[in-house]
């Protein structure tokens, strides 16, 4: 059976991934730091779905954890033909304010486990002529939101262009670009989010349903649900300084980024 790497997949998005993809009959590895839920979730994905599910106890922000991923990546043996770059997490003070290390391990897993197992993976996808990156980035990565957006930025960027470069290989390459998803994310980061109103908010099996449906269309964007499609739309196309005031005096002013 082919294999799925999937990062983050103890909570909310990723989750919900991993489910999806035992569900359309891959194996998996499950990436993250919390051992108890990743052999948790392992359990369920083997009991309910009758696949294989190993675990990878690892922190992506960490350089020697984040080699043992890459490794896991670049192995022949048990291919990984889906990679999900999925963890994530937020900083809740603005930039002036902010911890530095917070920023820095916010930078680290958002993007630079996104670059590296990326580029541990692709060229193996590459020689086996078949492969698929989903990177999860954010509808934030459109606005002018922080440093969470300049990350998210960088994610879909990076997405578009691999998935660029990569045409005639067989491997594809989608970021996943969502609006508020209820998860754990932003109890996590300690986010109020009460005055975010409901028609704003989608569940993780939406986000990843439609990802699932770009990824076999070979779509390099891909944007859950009405509205976000209709915003996204809008952000990309409107002039920069008025993507720059809307986020600045948005409703959810100061949240509006850190998704
Ligand atoms: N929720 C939203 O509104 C929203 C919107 C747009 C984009 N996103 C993006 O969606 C992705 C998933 O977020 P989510 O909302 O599903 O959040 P979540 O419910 O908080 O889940 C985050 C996942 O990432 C893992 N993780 C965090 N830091 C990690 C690290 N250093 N090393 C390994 N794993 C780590 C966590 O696992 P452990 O704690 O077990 O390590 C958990 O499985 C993120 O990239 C986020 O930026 C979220």
């Amino acid at each position: 059976m082919a294999i799925a790497l999937v990062t983050g997949p103890t909570a909310g998005i990723g989750k919900a991934f991993a489910v999806a993809l035992a569900r359309a009959g891959f194996d998996l590895v499950l990436v993250a730091r919390d051992e108890t839920r990743l052999a948790e979730l392992a359990g369920c994905l083997s009991l309910d779905f009758g696949v294989d599910a190993e675990v990878l106890v690892a922190d992506v922000g960490d350089g020697p954890s984040l080699a043992k991923v890459e490794e896991r990546l670049r192995r022949t043996d048990l291919p990984i033909s889906v990679l999900v770059n999925n963890a994530g997490l937020g900083v809740k003070a603005p930039f002036a304010k902010s911890d530095i290390r917070e920023e820095q391990q916010m930078l680290d897993v958002l993007v630079r486990s996104v670059m590296r197992t990326t580029h541990a993976a692709v060229p193996g996808m590459v020689e086996r002529g078949f492969g698929v990156v989903i990177n999860v980035s954010s509808i934030a990565s459109w606005v002018t939101g922080g440093t969470y957006s300049a990350a998210k930025a960088w994610v879909t960027v990076f997405s578009e262009s691999l998935a660029q470069e990569l045409i005639g290989t067989g491997v594809r390459v989608t970021a996943v670009c969502p609006g508020y998803v209820h998860t754990e994310f932003h109890d996590r980061a300690g986010m109020d989010m009460s005055n975010i109103p409901d028609w704003m908010w989608l569940e993780a099996e939406q986000v990843v349903e439609q990802a699932m449906r770009d990824v076999s269309r070979n779509r390099p964007l891909s944007v859950a649900g009405a509205q976000y499609k209709a915003l996204s739309l809008l952000l990309r196309y409107a002039p920069r300084p008025l993507v720059r005031f809307a986020t600045a005096t948005s409703r959810v002013s100061g949240r509006f980024g850190r998704r």
